[in-house]
């Protein structure tokens, strides 16, 4: 009897461990919710890029070289990458002398955040950071020249709405670039990950034309696309013409060192590293430091 017990919990804490095993290293909490997730890129920030151990060349090659061509017939392209981490994205696009626009860089981890802060310093006149949850993004429709979103989606909870959001930032005209995960983990990843063939498809289900799926990486697929419809405008233009409420969707106005809704009154401070505060999480993440 107290070897079937023994056996028996043996048993239940390798599932246990094979669980958690899935659940935190593999799906890195995207089954357990936002706060998870942000959780544990709080808790990484600082070895993330030791982690993952980016080349540059690559970066540039991959991501800065041909966003800048698709951007080249814009003047001061307006750029929004979504789930930006420790600022990969804006980096590898500011590093090309020909690209001179501005870019905002959006992420639910404050700590990830001060991360791309520190690593960014040097354009830092061309570069906002928000934090704020990619499933609400708080800009207007048809703003933005392109808009990027990189090795986030399947830590979201509906990839499907984040990347209408996506798309109903980016105005007509626009260039969309983000990934879907693919390699030996993508089958741990249900609803996440998707074949190649069902990503282009929800691709194609958006208002998005031009529709190209790529492999780019081990674990990643990476896609481009561009909104249908007349482009039009384009280009920089300021933050309180942009900026959304997060709570009411109405215009936020600028005052010293945060930014107010015209409509509820709410106030998204400017915090003392530059990044404007929107995001409600505010016991799982960084408070001013
Ligand atoms: C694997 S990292 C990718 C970061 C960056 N795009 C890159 O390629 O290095 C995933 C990022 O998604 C962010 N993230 C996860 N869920 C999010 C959400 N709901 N809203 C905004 N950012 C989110 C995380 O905080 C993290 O910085």
């Amino acid at each position: 009897m107290n070897w079937i017990a023994l056996l028996l919990t043996i048993l239940g804490l390798v599932l246990l461990g094979l669980l958690l095993y899935w659940q935190l290293i593999i799906a890195e909490g995207a089954y357990l919710g936002p706060r998870v997730v942000v959780l544990m890129y709080d808790w990484s920030a600082r070895i993330y890029e030791r982690i993952k151990r980016y080349v540059p060349g690559d970066e540039q090659w991959f991501l800065g070289l041909p966003l800048t061509r698709a951007l080249e017939l814009i003047p001061v392209p307006l750029v929004l990458d979504v789930a930006t981490g420790t600022g990969r994205l804006p980096r590898a696009l500011l590093r090309q002398p020909a690209f001179d626009g501005r870019v905002i860089g959006l992420d639910l981890s404050r700590r990830m955040l001060r991360e791309a802060v520190r690593r960014t310093a040097q354009f830092a006149d061309r570069l906002t950071y928000v934090w704020q949850d990619a499933r609400n993004l708080p800009f207007d429709d048809d703003t933005f020249d392109a808009v990027t979103c990189l090795e986030a989606l399947e830590f979201t909870p509906d990839p499907r709405a984040v990347m209408a959001e996506l798309v109903r930032v980016l105005r007509p005209g626009g260039v969309l670039l983000t990934t879907n995960r693919v390699g030996p983990d993508a089958r741990f990843l249900p609803k996440r990950a998707f074949p190649r063939d069902e990503f282009e498809r929800m691709l194609s289900a958006l208002p998005l034309e031009d529709v190209k799926v790529r492999r780019w990486q081990q674990d990643y697929d990476l896609a481009w696309a561009v909104k249908i419809g007349e482009p039009r405008g384009g280009g920089i233009r300021p933050l309180p013409e942009i900026l959304r409420c997060p709570a009411c969707t109405d215009r936020l106005s600028r005052e010293a060192d945060l930014f107010r809704c015209i409509s509820c009154g709410r106030a998204y401070p400017i915090d003392k590293d530059g990044v404007i505060k929107m995001a409600r999480f505010e016991r799982a993440t960084l408070t001013s430091s």
